[in-house]
């Protein structure tokens, strides 16, 4: 009886641990980012920072924010080193002043990682930057040095560098994006983790190179609208590799990804959007948008080209179109595989909840489109990395894609040949040298947090918008958000 009682146990207990295994450690209200937790400085306070792979420098609050007075208290920390240097970043329309300091930081989520001594800003002054009710209080910049914050003759090292050095060898990072908890909570949750190089290799994923070590530059070859030939388009088959037959392949199309490497284009976490040029915009999302006319589905202009978001009273089985991103394959430059996201990651959930008002409660699930218009540049944001696995590997410049077992059934499948040179004919060779980059000269093409942070001004101020209810549809019960009057701040 007793063995049988510790038997059970035993099993039970082992169940725990096996469903429990699987860790998250990055969190990110709707709208927002993905946000881990880390401890700075000794004794250790708590703080949540965006894991930005748009940006190079930990850069963290030390002052109260209207509607969060949570922020680095540099004072009560005996180990910091505030070198009482100037230094800032300047993005497309926030910025910040702060000085360089550095200090200890480490994760209570990644046991393994050593604590480390780095570089990083402490800021005092900033300027739509930190948004109103932001649940984070700072950035973690993954990216490389030459995009790092700047000040007069002064070098801001990363937190990644400053762990090599420690390590004494280099290390990749993985991001593991999950997209929304469940239909009724649109909580976002995901992974981080560090990889030494030197104990795990990747070998079986798909991998880009890394084009400029600035950002995570890579080379982009087109994106498409994917219709699927199986009518049945939420069900994914177990392969991810090698399933041309099931979609209309398409030739490399010259044209089209000279577009979308024109300036660059850039793998950013703190994104939250997949941002094309203004006319690959245009053309995608007329494309989605006719496709969900000819499925009978209503969905308001508003919603496709200004940002808006367009709501229902019980969340949304999508059955559209995929999209598909061809990217540059390490392997040979005759060579690409593609990123296949369903709906699901381009219909992002920016709300669900119950919504009181005085005819009532009713539930309402809101969701935004995945896509905005660039300018010249093209960047995949979180958007375009839910549901699949992403690995960062710093120093041998690339950056390795693989199907994940969370989030939208996104997946990835090739590789395919073309016959020409790939870097030639979209022109991926225009040569920069990571040496000319000098860190001032960052200062001009910064333009990536301002994004998110525009994003979440919008979406917080959604709820102050008085909500206007449009022709209700038949089928559906569509409403919409206006935020028309916000729709500026979103587009640069
Ligand atoms: C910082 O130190 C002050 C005074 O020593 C104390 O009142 C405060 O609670 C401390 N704050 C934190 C976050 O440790
Ligand atoms: C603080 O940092 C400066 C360089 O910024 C360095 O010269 C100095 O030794 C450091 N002090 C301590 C106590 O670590
Ligand atoms: C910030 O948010 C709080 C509540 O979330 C609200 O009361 C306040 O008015 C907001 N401030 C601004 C400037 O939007
Ligand atoms: C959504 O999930 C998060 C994380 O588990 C939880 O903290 C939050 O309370 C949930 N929100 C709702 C509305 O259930
Ligand atoms: C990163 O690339 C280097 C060089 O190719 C390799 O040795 C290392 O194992 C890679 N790291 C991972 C995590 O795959
Ligand atoms: C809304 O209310 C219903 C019933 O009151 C509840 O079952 C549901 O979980 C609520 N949804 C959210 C997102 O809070
Ligand atoms: C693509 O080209 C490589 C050599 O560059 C070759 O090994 C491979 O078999 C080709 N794949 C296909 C599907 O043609």
């Amino acid at each position: 009886m007793t063995k049988m009682l510790l038997y059970v146990v035993f099993l039970f207990s082992f169940l725990v641990t096996v469903l429990c295994s699987e860790d998250y450690n990055l969190y990110g209200d709707a709208g927002q980012a993905y946000a881990i937790e880390v401890f700075l400085g000794h004794p250790a306070q708590k703080l949540n920072v965006l894991v930005d792979t748009g940006s190079t420098t930990l850069a963290i609050a030390t002052y109260p924010r209207q509607d969060n007075n949570e922020y680095f208290h540099f004072d009560n920390s005996t180990s910091i080193n505030d070198s009482g240097k100037e230094i800032q970043a300047k993005y497309s329309q926030g910025m910040w002043l702060g000085r360089l300091a550095s200090d200890y930081i480490q994760f209570p989520s990644l046991p393994n990682l050593p604590e480390v001594r780095t570089d990083m800003a402490l800021i005092t002054k900033s300027h739509k930057f930190f948004m109103n009710g932001s649940s984070w209080q700072g950035l973690l910049g993954l990216a490389y040095l030459p995009v790092g914050a700047w000040g007069d003759h002064l070098i801001v090292e990363s937190w990644l560098d400053s762990l090599d050095r420690r390590l004494k060898t280099p290390s990749s990072f993985e991001l593991k994006l999950c997209g929304v908890k469940s239909s009724s909570n649109a909580t976002h949750y995901g992974n981080f983790r560090v990889i030494d190089d030197a104990v795990e290799t990747y070998e079986t994923i798909f991998r880009t190179p890394i084009l400029r070590k600035r950002w995570y530059e890579v080379g982009v070859l087109s994106m498409r609208v994917m219709y699927l030939k199986q009518p049945n388009m939420t069900s994914v088959p177990a392969s991810t590799k090698n399933s041309q037959e099931n979609y209309v392949s398409t030739d490399l199309n010259i044209e089209m990804c000279q577009q979308l490497n024109q300036e660059k284009s850039i793998v950013d976490s703190g994104t939250t959007n997949i941002r094309l040029p203004d006319d690959l915009y245009r053309q995608v999302v007329d494309e989605l948008k006719n496709a969900v006319l000819s499925s009978n589905i209503l969905i308001l202009d508003e919603f496709w080209y200004h940002a808006e978001a367009a709501c229902w009273t019980e969340p949304q089985n999508w059955s559209l179109p995929w999209l598909a991103i061809d990217l540059l394959s390490t392997e040979s430059d005759q060579e690409y595989f593609t990123l296949e996201l369903p709906p699901q990651n381009y219909m992002r959930v920016v709300s669900a909840r119950n919504n009181t008002s005085e005819n009532g409660t009713v539930p309402e699930f809101c969701y935004k489109l995945g896509l905005e218009a660039g300018g010249k540049e093209t960047v995949l944001g979180y958007t375009a990395m839910e549901g699949l696995q992403v690995l960062f590997n710093r120093s041998a410049g690339w950056i390795g894609w693989q199907s994940s077992n969370c989030g939208p059934n996104a997946r990835i499948t090739g590789p395919y040949n073309v016959t020409t040179s790939i870097r030639a004919a979209c022109q991926l060779n225009k040569v920069i040298s990571d040496g000319a980059m000098s860190i001032k000269a960052a200062q001009w093409t910064l333009c990536i947090i301002s994004i998110i942070a525009a994003a979440v001004l919008i979406y917080l101020l959604a709820p102050c918008i008085k909500m206007m209810l449009m022709k209700p549809l038949p089928a559906s019960n569509q409403i919409s958000l206006s935020q028309a009057a916000l729709v500026q701040q979103d587009s640069t």
